[in-house]
């Protein structure tokens, strides 16, 4: 069945590595993420946002997770897989993804003021630690692409703050901001400049801070070049998109960051090979015809991720 976060994140953590978290609405996302952890025997956690459940409808999603558990064996290896909603937004819609037999959520408290935040973040855990649902919560607002350099500091996340958070909610994973943004325009860069790094020294204070404490990095799609070319060169138009490289992601994967969320990259890949298919066969309409290349971009996307990016491979 579908596990929860904690004993991935105290291996990952010893490991020194990262458990991908890949957001999936739809059934070729699914079958994606599951064969290519299957095959790199790699733990995986399942991400669905409130926007996936509005999208797919809670009970399909529901029995997807499910159906993948099965589908994983049925593949021939068995990998931890927990169900885990994204940015929960308020207790009710917690409770209600607990209740729905997701293994691991996440309340978001992050927009709140510190006490808010705190007091929303422990309502969660009383409630889901109860059913055995491991919970993450986030400190600091990551980075909005409109933002001056001056707000976006001012949202990292404060290390000053991380203690007494985690210990007032019991939450078992935090989500914190170090430069990192949603989406797939996270830099304002001219093409050839190069793209600031992520404040190790805030992860790094965040550490001490909390020795052995499993973090969590949103946004952490690195908005693959060859898929937003690919996208531009057949009709689309995604003009300085542009996300976090390889080797800062690597380095955080051996840190205390135990969980990775991708989602962008996984939407562009999808994409990018729909609209390459669509260009060169005008004539095709049958969906499996163009949603079987664009599923196999993202197995290839996937399985590159967890073997030379995060390092989660052959850790199942
Ligand atoms: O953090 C956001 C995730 O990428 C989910 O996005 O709300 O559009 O489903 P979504
Ligand atoms: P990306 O938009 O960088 O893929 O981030 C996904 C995410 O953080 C989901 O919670
Ligand atoms: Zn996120």
């Amino acid at each position: 069945g579908l596990v929860n976060t904690r004993e991935m994140f105290k291996k990952a953590m010893e490991g020194k590595y990262a458990i991908p978290a890949y957001n999936f609405n739809n059934l070729e996302q699914l079958q994606a993420i599951i064969q290519a952890c299957v095959e790199t025997k790699s733990p995986v956690i399942l991400q669905v946002s409130k926007g996936a459940r509005q999208y797919a409808n809670a009970t399909m999603l529901r029995y997807m997770a499910m159906g993948a558990v099965e589908y994983a064996k049925e593949l021939g290896y068995e990998i931890p897989i927990a169900l885990h909603l994204d940015h929960g937004d308020t207790f009710e819609l917690c409770k209600a993804c607990v209740d729905n037999g997701f293994s691991s959520v996440m309340i978001d408290g992050s927009h709140l003021p510190f006490e808010e935040n705190i007091e929303l973040t422990r309502k969660v855990v009383e409630y889901a630690h109860q059913f055995d649902v491991t919970v993450e919560g986030e400190l600091g607002v990551l980075a909005g692409i409109e933002e001056d350099v001056q707000a976006e500091k001012s949202h990292y996340t404060n290390p000053d703050e991380v203690e007494e958070f985690v210990e007032r909610t019991g939450v078992d994973s935090l989500a914190i901001s170090i430069g990192t943004s949603h989406g797939a325009y996270k830099f304002k860069v001219k093409p050839g400049e190069p793209i600031p790094p992520l404040r190790f020294d805030i992860l790094e204070e965040i550490e001490k801070r909390l020795p052995g404490f499993p973090i969590v990095l949103h946004g952490a799609s690195s908005v693959i070049p060859e898929y937003v070319e690919l996208i531009n060169k057949y009709g689309g138009n995604l003009e300085g998109a542009v996300g976090i490289p390889e080797d800062q992601l690597r380095k955080a994967a051996t840190s205390a960051v135990c969980k990775i969320n991708i989602d962008s990259d996984g939407r562009l890949a999808f994409t990018a090979k729909v609209r390459e298919f669509l260009w060169n066969n005008p004539k095709e309409f049958d969906p499996r015809k163009y949603l079987k290349p664009a599923r196999e971009e993202l197995v290839k996307m996937y399985k590159h991720k967890n073997i030379n990016v995060l390092g989660s491979a052959n850790k199942a």
